[in-house]
């Protein structure tokens, strides 16, 4: 059990909202009643730095899920261009591919000022079917889950040390990195919320249980009748499930 101030740390609001209008009134609605806010690709290509501004109105710090792959100096540059926009913009965390390798991931811990590097292991949209027709060498056994470890491995040796992975592989990653590596986990669903198009989910208290630190939660909030109350019912079951 920590804090419920801790319990609201720990909770990141997707904001997948059609515009900027409703994403901005969207974040005014949980002001104070979230830790982070998630501003993803399709938001910040539309709306560029600006969409940044969805941190203060949402009185939280920004996750700026951009999932950055490309050759090392290109996404050093991309990582100082963003450090730079940290300095007047609350971005706190900043996503890239860990399958970018080792150069890429270590330029891009080198090149953030202000922000923290998470990593992206294996897209939950992929199987071990997809995995394999990409000419991944697969395990035996648990071959996504051993595919998040050996990516997890490589990006923490790189110098990485947040992650982002599914509830169910967070046990794998946790067991893999230690108590340090910081996991991030969406497919979260509280206990009677629809699941939507996810297809594992499990309840905040089993993402907490499983290893989990921070949870992205999206529609159970944005559909809520009562956005705020339905974060902090999230957040006092992440507090309760924290140990
Ligand atoms: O609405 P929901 O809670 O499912 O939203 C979860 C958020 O996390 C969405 O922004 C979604 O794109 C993102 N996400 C996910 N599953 C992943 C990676 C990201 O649901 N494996």
């Amino acid at each position: 059990m920590v804090t419920a101030k801790e319990g609201r740390d720990r909770l990141i609001f997707a904001l997948d909202y059609p515009s900027a209008s409703a994403a901005l009134e969207g974040a005014a609605k949980v002001a104070g009643h979230v830790g982070m806010v998630k501003v993803g690709l399709e938001l910040f290509t539309q709306e560029g730095p600006a969409a940044l501004g969805l941190g203060a109105a949402a009185e939280a710090r920004v996750f700026l899920d951009l999932k950055l792959h490309d050759i090392p100096a290109t996404v050093g540059r991309a990582v100082a261009a963003i450090s730079r926009l940290a300095r007047s913009q609350p971005v706190k965390l900043l996503t890239v591919h860990a399958s970018g390798g080792r150069a890429m991931l270590e330029e891009a811990i080198q090149r953030a000022d202000g922000l923290d590097i998470v990593a992206v292991t294996v897209l939950t949209s992929l199987d071990a079917d997809d995995l394999a027709a990409l000419g991944t060498q697969l395990a035996a056994e648990a071959p996504v889950a051993a595919q998040v470890e050996r990516l997890g491995l490589l990006a923490w040796s790189a110098g990485v040390r947040h992650f982002v992975c599914s509830p169910a592989e967070a046990p794998v990653l946790r067991a893999a990195l230690g108590p340090d590596a910081t996991l991030i986990t969406p497919g979260v669903r509280p206990a009677g919320d629809a699941a939507g198009d996810q297809k594992r989910i499990c309840t905040p208290a089993q993402a907490i249980a499983g290893g989990a630190d921070r949870l992205v939660v999206g529609r159970p909030i944005r559909d809520a009748d009562d956005p705020a109350a339905k974060a902090d019912a999230i957040a006092a079951e992440i507090a309760a499930a924290t140990p």
